[in-house]
């Protein structure tokens, strides 16, 4: 399944209504139907649409005598989400799937069913059955309301190219701006199967794109078109279906339903949307509301700033304003002004790959859509000129590398912030729903916030600047991290981050920086002879004074070490990670008893192992240190 796809299947709530429907983004997911979902509320029901066994009916449902009763025909069904959404400047990003069935022992069938963003919440025309789907008036024809709707259309009028098609009525179901046969697709609206829909309104680009498969199947791009929605529709709508029949029956289902609608700001608009956007981020700072909270049921993704904005907040970019230089760029802290002002740390790429705003916009909606409270949340982004520039929240206790071996923190900090960084890797491994592996995990770039909870940064570029020769060594990884099957099979995995995370866990353990390949080697020795002669607490940096839970401390050094496995398939899962932390009765994983001294690399096919001594086989390719 297609990995935007998935994404939108994140957010699986309900977002209430506010007074400012135009400038919050909105998500809404409606996994299934049952007959509350038209009764209490939760959507507007008209005409024939009724809820219940799992879907939604907006025509009635077949019985097995139909054909001759007339109450299936001339049926208008409309079901809408009752809070308006934002329909531009945005993007909107719908999913859905539908069925649609002939009544038995009827050869012909109609006349199909469409998704619609509508001016408003009333129902369907009322002369609108049959082939005006319940979109427009037989009289007027459409024109007098603005409105836009993608139809599944089963009955071949005489303007249709057949009784299988989709098309986009704005104002007349006579004449499409477009119409397409699914024929070729392979798709057949009226198998009684369930299909699969996508829907992708690109705010900027102002294209409709239309994907469709049998459920279970890959979505296949049906159709983009060029569509200004600020010309078809007002700026708040009300989504939703309409179906009807004619003088032929046919049921229209929808079986679930997720929607997303996020606002742009556009490099030309008035300021007065960035003060809106400043002033609901102070609000949030005020309410302080809890970060888990938060990152539960925050519906925001990614705003697009103008360089000028950002220019602004960063005072042109200064030197005062650097917070530090790493593998992508530099990071400097911003601050629009506010009061209190709101603090942002900006990251200024240099982007001269010949990706365009929309492959950058896929990219950074799957970023931003990523929520916890242990990763460093993106806010918004800006790509003009040369510059892809990467506004996030800022962290004013900087970067852990700054304290390994240099500050004092104390243990229960550092255990605080192991566990925060191994609930980041978990969540970006398997809670996702995006398997995002994020490949240079190092203290540089776990963050931490006021009170030193671990927020895990830079997660995700990779993907987005994969075509930058910038990547290069950001794709390699950072020696001293690297695991050391990813040098022979090129590629990073959620194992490779495991060992990562385990030289992370020993360097804050024992206060000690490992400076790459020879010292890797030393530091992990180290802890390893201290294993074997049952001294590990000996360790410990010597800055806690002895002042730790020696259990605790024990087991943390295990988990780093087993992280560390030089075999990618007997490291432990991050999830027995996250469990062995929160959890001082888990038991640990299966431990050697001296250091595992040869690497296994698993080929790919799966059935041959390459047995390589670790100490002597040289492991990297020669890598630019530098950024490290
Ligand atoms: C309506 O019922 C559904 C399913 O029982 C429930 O999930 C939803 O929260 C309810 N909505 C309202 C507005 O009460
Ligand atoms: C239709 O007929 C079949 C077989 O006679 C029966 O099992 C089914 O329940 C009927 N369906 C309806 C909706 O009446
Ligand atoms: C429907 O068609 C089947 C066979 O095609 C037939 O056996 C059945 O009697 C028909 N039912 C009705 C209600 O016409
Ligand atoms: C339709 O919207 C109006 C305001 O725009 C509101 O007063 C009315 O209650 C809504 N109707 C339904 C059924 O939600
Ligand atoms: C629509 O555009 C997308 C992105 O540019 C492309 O991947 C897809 O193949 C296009 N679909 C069609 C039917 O042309
Ligand atoms: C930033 O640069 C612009 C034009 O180069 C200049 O007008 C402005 O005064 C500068 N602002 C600051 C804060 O330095
Ligand atoms: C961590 O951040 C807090 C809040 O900004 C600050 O008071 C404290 O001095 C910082 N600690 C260090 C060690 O930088």
């Amino acid at each position: 399944m297609a990995t935007v796809f998935m994404l939108l299947f994140l957010t699986t709530f309900l977002v209430q209504a506010s007074s400012t429907p135009s400038v919050e983004p909105r998500t809404f997911s409606f996994p299934t139907f049952d007959p509350s979902s038209c009764s209490n509320g939760s959507l507007i029901c008209m005409g024939s649409a009724t809820a219940g066994n799992g879907f939604l009916s907006l025509t009635p449902e077949p019985t097995n005598n139909s054909v001759s009763s007339g109450s299936a025909l001339d049926q208008v069904g409309r079901v809408l989400f009752p809070v308006p959404m934002a329909a531009w400047p945005a993007s909107i990003f719908t999913t859905f799937t539908l069925r649609i069935s002939p009544f038995p022992n009827s050869s012909v069938s109609g006349d199909g069913m469409a998704f619609i963003i509508a001016q408003d919440n009333s129902s369907s025309p009322p002369s609108s059955s049959g082939s005006y789907l319940g979109i427009m008036d037989s009289s007027t024809k459409g024109g007098l309301i603005k409105q836009l709707a993608v139809e599944f259309d089963t009955f071949k009028n005489e303007w249709d190219p057949d009784a299988n098609h989709i098309g986009i009525d704005t104002i007349s179901v006579m004449n499409p701006v477009v119409a397409k046969s699914l024929n070729s697709a392979g798709i057949d609206l009226k198998s009684r199967r369930n299909i699969k829909v996508k829907i992708e309104y690109h705010g900027w680009t102002k294209m409709l794109e239309i994907s469709m498969a049998y459920s279970g199947d890959n979505l296949v791009s049906i159709l983009n078109q060029s569509i200004d929605m600020s010309n078809t529709v007002p700026s708040t709508v009300f989504v939703g279906f309409t179906a009807a029949t004619g003088r032929v029956p046919e049921s229209h289902q929808v079986l679930d339903w997720t929607f997303s609608t996020i606002p742009l700001l556009y490099p030309d608009s008035h300021d007065s949307k960035l003060e809106k956007f400043i002033e609901k981020r102070r609000e949030r700072a005020k309410q302080k509301v809890e970060i888990e909270t938060r990152s539960r049921t925050a519906a925001n993704v990614p705003k697009m700033f103008t360089q000028k904005m950002l220019a602004k907040a960063t005072c042109n970019f200064s030197k005062e304003n650097l917070l530090g230089t790493g593998g992508f760029g530099s990071v400097y802290k911003g601050s629009f002004k506010d009061d209190p002002p709101t603090i942002v740390a900006v990251k200024k790429i240099s982007a001269t790959s010949k990706q365009g705003e929309k492959e950058y916009f896929a990219e950074i909606c799957t970023i931003g859509r990523l929520r916890h409270k242990n990763i460093v949340q993106l806010l918004g982004w800006c790509h003009e000129g040369e510059h892809l520039l990467l506004v996030y929240e800022y962290m004013p206790n900087g970067s852990l590398d700054r304290y390994i071996g240099k500050c004092y923190l104390d243990w229960e900090t550092r255990f605080k912030i192991l566990t925060g960084l191994a609930s980041a890797l978990l969540y970006l491994h398997e809670d996702s729903g995006n398997r995002v592996v994020h490949r240079d995990i190092k203290p540089n770039n776990v963050m931490l916030d006021e009170e030193f909870n671990a927020h895990l940064g830079d997660f995700g570029l990779a993907r987005l600047l994969q075509n930058d020769a910038a990547m290069t060594t950001m794709l390699a990884g950072t020696p001293g991290y690297l695991a050391p099957e990813v040098g022979f099979i090129g590629k990073s995995t959620p194992e490779s981050d495991v060992y990562s995370f385990g030289m992370v866990v020993i360097e804050v353990v024992c206060g000690r920086r490992s400076k790459g390949i020879m010292d890797e080697n030393s530091l992990v020795d180290y802890v390893w002879n201290a294993y074997g002669s049952k001294e590990l607490i000996n360790c410990v940096d010597q800055m806690l004074e002895g002042e730790f839970d020696g259990e605790q401390v024990k087991r943390t050094l295990m988990v780093g070490l087993a992280c560390l496995h030089p075999d990618s398939t007997q490291r432990p899962k991050i999830r027995k990670v996250v469990q062995i932390f929160l959890n001082p009765d888990e038991p640990l994983m299966d431990f050697p008893e001296t250091r595992p001294g040869a690497v296994y690399i698993s080929v790919s096919s799966g059935s041959t192992t390459t047995n390589v001594e670790s100490k002597s086989a040289p492991r990297w390719p020669s890598l630019d240190s530098s950024i490290y």
